[in-house]
């Protein structure tokens, strides 16, 4: 048996953007995903045969690895809320490429399993799909996705996707944290209401090419997430913060957000540097960035959602067995 974990992720800025070519920044959060991987007679999730309608990202994952190996069964666990734009189908996917890996007893690496866990993404979105979230997954802390990184992030890899649209091309980087920079908290809100992200990547695809006045909304999130970014790299966090609100202003303009996000979002700003819806949209998860994480988790339970808070800085995917 091999096991594997890999964390969710919150997109700070640049969601929906990123899909463009235009940078976007996540950070790896608390909670994540364990796969894992033992030897069955067929290939099967949680005792039940792999349907691969339900597991598109499993069966993607699978149909890379060395032929003739399996069949296995996958056991998964998760502290994540499922399909609310918290990366839990690319941390699925980054422990289970691991796993998978282990279990046979080949060789890989963090950067091959965001590479596999990108493409099990855009599998499953359809053909579109940055590779944010597999990578933030995969790397841990602070990742910073662009058709051209700024020179503050460290180059770690560079992603390549055949879309509807042509080819797309991303570099994938890391940003440090000053040392002493004592971040603030992110505290998830989960509205309870799942979203797809292939539906909503799709969704903004058509209202760019039928609205053409809306694609200058992407090239703002991108010149938001460009001063935002520079915020982060020197933690001045209530600049950061600033950068999270226009962000979210422009993912509503685009239509990403719902009356529920915009009731939570309104109610934490008094006690966050910066709130905003967070992945997908249309549903889903927002994010706050506070110093007073209790106080914005309370909010946000009053309100009726589920409130998750998450250290700043965590630790990529990694096997455990
Ligand atoms: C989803 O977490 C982030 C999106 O930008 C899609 C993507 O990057 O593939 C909406």
């Amino acid at each position: 048996m091999a096991e594997a974990r890999a964390p969710g992720k919150a997109i700070l800025f640049g969601e929906h953007a990123v899909v463009y070519g235009h940078p976007a920044v996540a950070v790896a959060i608390e909670a994540g995903v364990n796969v894992a991987v033992s030897n069955n007679k067929e290939w099967a999730v949680e005792g039940r045969p792999l349907d691969s309608v339900r597991h598109p990202h499993l069966k993607s994952i699978i149909s890379r690895m060395r032929r003739g190996s399996g069949p296995f069964s996958f056991q998964i666990s998760s502290t994540l809320f499922s399909a609310a734009g918290q990366g839990s189908s690319a941390a699925l996917s980054v422990a289970a490429h691991l796993a998978l890996r282990s279990h046979i007893g080949e060789s890989s690496n963090l950067i091959d399993a965001a590479r596999s866990a990108h493409l099990a993404e855009a599998y499953a979105q359809s053909g579109r799909a940055s590779p944010t979230d597999t990578a933030t997954s995969a790397l841990g802390g602070c990742v910073v996705v662009s058709s051209s990184l700024p020179p503050m992030a460290k180059h770690v890899f560079g992603s390549e996707l055949e879309t509807s649209e042509g080819l797309r091309t991303w570099d994938v980087g890391t940003i440090e944290l000053p040392i002493d920079s004592d971040p603030p908290y992110l505290v998830l809100g989960f509205t309870g209401n799942p979203s797809k992200t292939g539906k909503m990547v799709a969704m903004v695809a058509d209202l760019i090419s039928s609205n053409s006045e809306r694609k200058s909304d992407l090239d703002s999130i991108g010149e938001i997430t460009a001063v935002g970014l520079v915020a982060l790299a020197s933690a001045e966090w209530e600049a950061v913060g600033m950068a999270m609100d226009a962000c979210h202003d422009r993912l509503e303009a685009l239509n990403l957000s719902t009356p529920f996000l915009e009731k939570l979002i309104s109610s934490v700003r008094p006690y966050s540097l910066g709130s905003k819806l967070t992945g997908a949209g249309g549903g889903g998860c927002m994010m706050a960035l506070t110093r007073d994480p209790e106080r914005v988790a309370q909010m946000i339970e009053l309100h009726g959602a589920r409130a998750m808070i998450s250290s700043f800085y965590n630790e990529g995917a990694q096997i455990l067995i």
